[in-house]
């Protein structure tokens, strides 16, 4: 296996730059482009403005050691060097459903006709299944399905320590290629034709997303028979077959990905005459999830959030992200706004303006006044906040904790209610 191979990178979002960064990590060089130039500007400049641990680093430590280049457009991001290209545009969901691939199309469209023959180009957007096999006639040299599992937040480190490896092509041999640039990692590689290798990523993440609707509806059972459900899922977590992870209740799952492949996978499947109610319900449970907290704050709020000052914390769709992406938290912040609600938030990652809410800087002053807090994001932060404090600053004294983050005992000392979903508190 060679080490050093010349790469292209089109796209630089939270994928693109990863993919990136880490490869040229690995050795490789790696040129990545953008249609915004004042990104790309930034960039070359060692100017990082997504929050992943670790990325800012690698950039500069590419930058700096001159396999790594930021360059506007893709063609320009292609010499007959090239021997991978990767599309990691976004591939947003259309009206229907169904993946929006303009984007992926119009790169290709643009270097079709540049690439060398022996390249390859590799599919990193969440493309539905039978794209590599669609896109095919655009360029005259193979596709591979390359899908990849980076957690926001943790995209660096999920990059460098990867489960598996995923390549796919009705071309074998590119698809192995493909899979050699990341062969100082040592993981576990499948080379798959491409519909598998794409299926792989779906059925993963809605995998993810059914158990996750799953354990809130549990949840919410715990909260209606008097079960605790922190209880309950440890006790199904330490089944091997179940697993400790993605188990922890919340006001629903959101993010880039998510709610973007369910709801894709779920058009696949309808175009495919196949009935998904499964997943389809794993949806709808997840839009309930939402309207469940809404109804908690309502009750908080005497039964209307009209007029009534709210505190919310946290907005991003998980800690450690600055993504408001398909977050539940915009979408319940929106509804309580639409029912009359006066919103002040406070997310750490947070600043600037958003549409009919006051943000502040600081967590205290989002309390202030407020007849009810509710937690929407586990930032660790909000566990250490001077709980008495709050209380004071108060107007009510109900705190919903949708991430079941806090400690009640803290909160009960200062005087607070602690709501939090399917817990016996
Ligand atoms: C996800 C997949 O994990 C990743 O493999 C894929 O490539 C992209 O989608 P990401 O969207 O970054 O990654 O977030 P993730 O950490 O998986 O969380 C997804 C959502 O589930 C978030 O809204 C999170 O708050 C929620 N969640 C997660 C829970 O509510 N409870 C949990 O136990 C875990």
């Amino acid at each position: 296996v060679r080490l050093q191979r010349k790469i292209a990178v089109v796209g630089t979002g939270y994928v693109g730059l990863t993919t990136g960064a880490c490869l040229a990590a690995l050795g490789h060089h790696v040129v990545c482009a953008d249609i915004d130039a004042n990104k790309v500007d930034r960039l070359g400049r060692g100017h990082v403005d997504i929050l992943e641990p670790g990325l800012d680093e690698l950039v500069n430590r590419g930058l700096t050691a001159g396999n790594l280049e930021f360059v506007v457009g893709a063609t320009n991001a292609v010499s007959p060097e090239t021997e991978v290209l990767f599309l990691c545009v976004p591939t947003p969901m259309g009206a229907d459903g169904s993946a929006d691939l303009r984007a992926v199309e119009s790169v290709l469209a643009e270097v079709g006709d540049m690439l060398p023959s022996g390249c390859a180009v590799a599919t990193k957007s969440t493309v539905p299944v039978g794209t590599a096999d669609r896109l095919r006639h655009m360029v005259n040299v193979p596709i591979v399905a390359n899908p990849e599992f980076l957690r926001e937040g943790s995209a660096v480190d999920d990059f460098l320590h990867p489960d598996r490896i995923v390549v796919g092509s009705a071309d074998r041999e590119a698809a192995q290629r493909v899979g050699d640039l990341y062969a100082a990692l040592q993981a576990p590689t499948l080379v798959l034709d491409a519909a598998s290798a794409e299926m792989v990523k779906y059925a993963a993440n809605c995998f993810l997303a059914v158990k996750l609707s799953y354990v809130n509806a549990i949840a919410q059972l715990c909260d209606r028979v008097g079960a605790d459900v922190r209880e309950v899922t440890e006790g199904m977590g330490l089944d091997p077959r179940i697993g400790r992870s993605f188990l922890k209740p919340g006001p629903g799952w959101g993010g880039s990905c998510l709610p973007k492949d369910t709801n894709a996978l779920l058009h696949v499947a309808e175009q495919a005459g196949l009935d998904f109610a499964l997943l389809r319900s794993a949806i709808e449970q997840n839009v309930r999830q939402q309207e469940d907290v809404i109804d908690r704050i309502r009750q908080a709020c005497d039964g209307t959030v009209r007029g009534a000052r709210i505190g919310l914390l946290g907005l991003a769709f998980k800690a450690g992200t600055n993504d408001l992406r398909d977050s539940p938290a915009i979408g319940i912040a929106n509804a309580l706004v639409a029912e009359g609600a006066e919103i002040t938030a406070h997310d750490p990652a947070i600043t600037g303006e958003l549409p009919g809410m006051r943000l502040v800087d600081d967590p205290y002053e989002a309390v202030k006044g407020a007849i009810a807090v509710v937690v929407l994001t586990e930032w660790p932060e909000f566990r250490t906040l001077d709980w008495t404090k709050v209380a004071e600053l108060m107007d009510g004294f109900t705190v919903v904790d949708t991430r079941d983050l806090l400690d009640g005992d803290d909160l009960a000392r200062a005087g607070l209610r602690w709501k939090a979903i399917g817990r016996r508190c």
